[in-house]
């Protein structure tokens, strides 16, 4: 299956009225959401209020199960899609604490993002890796076996790169990450999701999760949301939720969200 593109006036991700389920306890209720085309939103939330469930979900793991609603992405119905079909489609994840895989090395997921798979790890694979000051070395290393919290979000990144998809999802990039590299993700996130471009040429889009929201020192998405109890309860201009939840928290945030404090 080829990666679509987005027909002109179609939203990239389009979700209406999910309701997600994990191990039969209901955690994403009617929730809605819709990123245009070279579009970034950052969704704020409190731990446990589902924000890796609707990464998940978006992402077709078995897991999570959808009882209501759909998802479309490029204008197709993914909603019943397996996870590979939506990475053929242009999907891309930084997970937030993705699995340790005994027995395959790095470089060999690196490779397979490529599309190479079988193949050793070369020159193109040890350049790529470069970027995010990954040696040969780590390379060699089983997948996120003993990584430290900075080294699993720069292996993910590094998958990133070599998948380039057309729509990317990061869940907490920020968390874990010491100050040296913190600038070096933020750079190659905005690398990734084309935010280099000119407005009009932008064709890639983002959803950022972030607790901290330290990562948005370094990126400027186009609109913020702040999820509460599986839901959207608010959504406003980055810099503005940002600033009411670092300074009333998130609850404060929606009540002054609501009252047009972060209208656009
Ligand atoms: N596999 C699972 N089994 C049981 N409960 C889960 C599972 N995954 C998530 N949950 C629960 O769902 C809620 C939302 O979790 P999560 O989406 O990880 O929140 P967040 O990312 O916003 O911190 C939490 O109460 C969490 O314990
Ligand atoms: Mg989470």
């Amino acid at each position: 299956m080829e990666a679509l593109t987005t027909p002109i006036g179609c939203k990239m991700l389009e979700i209406k009225d999910l309701t997600v389920e994990v191990e039969g306890k209901e955690i994403i209720s009617d929730f809605n959401l819709c990123i245009e085309r070279g579009e970034v939103h950052v969704l704020f939330g409190p731990n446990g209020c589902g924000k890796t469930t609707l990464l998940m979900t978006i992402l077709g793991i078995p897991a999570y199960k959808v009882k209501k609603g759909d998802i479309t992405f490029n204008g197709v119905d993914i909603t019943d899609f397996p996870t590979n079909e939506r990475v053929k489609l242009g999907m891309g994840m930084s997970f937030q604490h993705p699995p340790e895989i005994r027995g395959v090395k790095l470089g060999d997921m690196v490779n397979i993002a490529l599309g190479r798979k079988g193949e050793k790890i070369d020159e193109s694979v040890i350049e790529l890796a470069k970027k995010l000051n990954i040696s040969v070395d780590f390379l060699n290393r089983d997948v996120n076996l003993g990584f430290s919290g900075g080294e699993v979000k720069r292996s993910e990144i590094l998958q990133l790169l070599a998948q380039a998809p057309s729509f990317l999802m990061f869940d907490e990039p920020d968390s874990g990450v010491d100050v040296e590299n913190i600038e070096l993700i933020g750079d190659l996130m905005n690398e990734l999701m084309g935010r280099d471009e000119i407005l009009s040429k932008r064709e890639r889009s983002g959803l950022i999760i972030t607790h901290s929201g330290f990562i948005l020192n370094y990126i400027k998405p186009d609109r913020a949301h702040v999820m509460l109890n599986g839901r959207i309860a608010c959504s406003g201009i980055p810099e503005e939720v940002a600033k009411h939840i670092m300074k009333e928290g998130f609850e404060r945030c929606v009540k002054l969200c609501g009252a047009k404090v972060c209208a656009e």
